[in-house]
């Protein structure tokens, strides 16, 4: 060939680089994983399909091609016209770039980036559309977390710029409390008894004094309340409140009020017990709009590891138990388990701050105590607190186990069946069992202890059942395993005091019963008693 014939030369392998480029290029479309990349014809019907495609959405080349591809939009977006609104758009101006739902073959949905480009002939006809779309569905989740995380860090700023400003209020206002208190305590001889103003006297007094309480709250929130712990009677402090709590709680509430003459001593400041128990009673109220009852009960009480106690140190001690106890709408396990976070309510905007109960948390953690709850819906709560008792030396001596697997040497063939669906109460109730020498089995429910007893063949003395369990309740359990086996002993163990059982009709006679949380020494008591041979 002569160097003056180049075109000639070159035509036919122009063409085949050009082919060959386009071969290159469809290998590369079908190739690539991460994008789905097909063509749509000036309908939207979609011509070619890509391996991003069919992992993107699902479907296989010869299920798609031919197929409109407003299949992959959601049923709102094909109801308000999205598919053909967007490839009109894309016509008009060449290409645009949008994101938003898109689903899947399977029906899931992800979120897609999407860029539609008109393509069109060299006349300028359209002859269809090239579609990219990418899953970025994870990079959205991304963002939203962040956006999430950055609103919380907003809030949990504005809280603290609030907590400054309530405690800087807090402070003033307590001083003009100080104030009118201390007049009001000086004016107070000169009104005689029958003074009619000795009523509005009083009120100024009361008024002053849930004044302080709000205070107290405000100060806690922005954490500068400064306990000053004292040695305390918690009944006390309770009956000189009881007139405020009523109040606080309404007439439609009637306030019970159980306290033991011999509850010992603790050190703690006034004002956070105050707090406490404005904040239960205040909560008991919200529980129960129409009526009903709230009992406040104090007992004197011996902590180990059978309770089980959140937050209580791991030592054995000396404790009281104060329990609140109302009949309202109780709680779910899932709202149960958020009660004691920061800002947690369950209550309308403007109702509660959901402050109430992690002040609460808060103060008895910083006395070294520990709160339990126990509620099922409309069935009411229970809360129950411990706090150290002051300067008792062990009234109640822990079990001198050797000694008392002696004692108990006799009870080895008595099996007890132990049913409880919580499964720390469960552990600790067994092992306290046998270690004073008794035998047990164990049942997280009641259709495995119907099996356990079965099994058992007439061997076990003694069912140590929860009452409220999901399933079949104790109370059923006891009179099934009853009519197979009429000398069976029963003792149930409760949350509930018998009488708000009783209230709810799940028990009508009078039962044993062993009030939650409990420790070694009331289970094992109350067994023997249960067994006719109490110590
Ligand atoms: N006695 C109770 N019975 C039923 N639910 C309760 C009871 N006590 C607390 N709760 C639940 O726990 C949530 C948190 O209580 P918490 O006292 O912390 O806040 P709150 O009462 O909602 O608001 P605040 O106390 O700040 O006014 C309540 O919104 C409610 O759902
Ligand atoms: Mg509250």
């Amino acid at each position: 060939m002569t160097k003056g014939n180049p075109v000639k030369k070159s035509r036919p392998s122009l063409l085949l680089d050009a082919i060959r480029s386009e071969e290159r290029f469809r290998l590369l479309v079908e190739a690539v994983k991460d994008y789905a990349i097909f063509m749509l014809d000036p309908q939207g019907n979609v011509a070619s399909w890509n391996e991003g495609a069919q992992r993107a959405k699902g479907y296989l080349t010869s299920e798609i091609v031919g197929k409109n591809f407003s299949k992959f939009y959601t049923h709102e977006d094909i109801a308000s016209g999205l598919p053909e609104y967007l490839l009109r758009q894309a016509e008009e101006n060449g290409r645009i770039e949008v994101e938003g739902w898109r689903v899947r073959k399977d029906g899931s949905r992800f979120w897609a980036d999407v860029t539609l480009t008109a393509i069109r002939n060299e006349a300028g006809k359209l002859i269809g559309f090239a579609k990219v779309t990418r899953d970025v569905t994870e990079r959205r989740q991304n963002e939203e977390t962040l956006r999430a995380k950055q609103a919380e860090i907003n809030q949990l700023q504005k809280v603290e710029a609030l907590g400054r400003l309530a405690g800087g209020i807090a402070h003033d206002f307590n001083n003009l409390l100080a104030g009118i208190l201390g007049c009001a305590e000086a004016i107070s001889p000169v009104f005689t008894d029958d003074n009619p103003a000795r009523e509005d006297l009083q009120a100024i007094e009361e008024a002053c004094a849930r004044g302080r309480l709000l205070v107290q709250q405000l100060m806690a929130f922005s954490r500068r309340q400064v306990a000053a712990p004292k040695t305390v009677h918690i009944n006390s402090i309770i009956e000189g409140m009881a007139q405020l709590l009523q109040r606080a709680i309404g007439s439609t509430i009637e306030l019970h009020l159980e306290l033991d003459p011999t509850l010992n001593a603790i050190r703690m400041d006034v004002s956070q017990l105050e707090q406490i128990l404005m904040n239960l009673a205040l909560n008991a109220r919200d529980a129960m709009p129409v009526n009903g009852r709230l009992t406040i009960r104090t007992a004197n009480t011996w902590v180990d590891e059978t309770n089980v106690i959140d937050g209580l140190p791991d030592r054995p001690c000396e404790a009281i138990e104060l329990t609140f106890s109302d009949t309202g709408i109780g709680m779910s396990k899932e709202i149960m388990s958020k009660i004691f976070e920061p800002f947690y309510t369950t209550k309308a905007p403007g109702k509660g701050t959901g402050l109430g109960l992690s002040t609460v948390y808060g103060i008895v953690q910083q006395n070294k105590g520990g709160i339990s709850v126990f509620s099922v819906p409309k069935m009411g709560s229970t809360f129950k607190i411990f706090l150290p008792a002051q300067g008792v030396v062990r009234k109640n001596q822990p079990l001198q186990t050797e000694k008392l697997s002696d004692m108990f040497e006799r009870h080895r063939t008595e099996l007890i069946l132990i049913v409880d669906d919580e499964p720390l109460v469960l552990r600790n109730t067994v092992r306290a069992l046998e270690k004073v020498g008794y035998s047990v089995l164990s049942a997280s429910n009641a259709e495995t202890a119907i099996e356990s007893f079965t099994k058992a063949r007439g061997k076990i003395r003694l069912l140590l059942t929860d009452i409220i369990m999901p399933g079949k309740n104790g109370k059923e359990l006891a009179d099934q395993l009853q009519r197979q086996d009429p000398m069976l002993k029963i003792l149930f163990m409760s949350g509930y005091s018998a009488e708000i059982i009783a209230e709810h009709g799940i028990m009508k006679e009078a039962i044993a019963l062993l009030e939650k949380p409990f420790n070694a020494i009331n289970l094992i008591n109350k067994v023997r008693e249960v067994f006719g041979n109490a110590l």
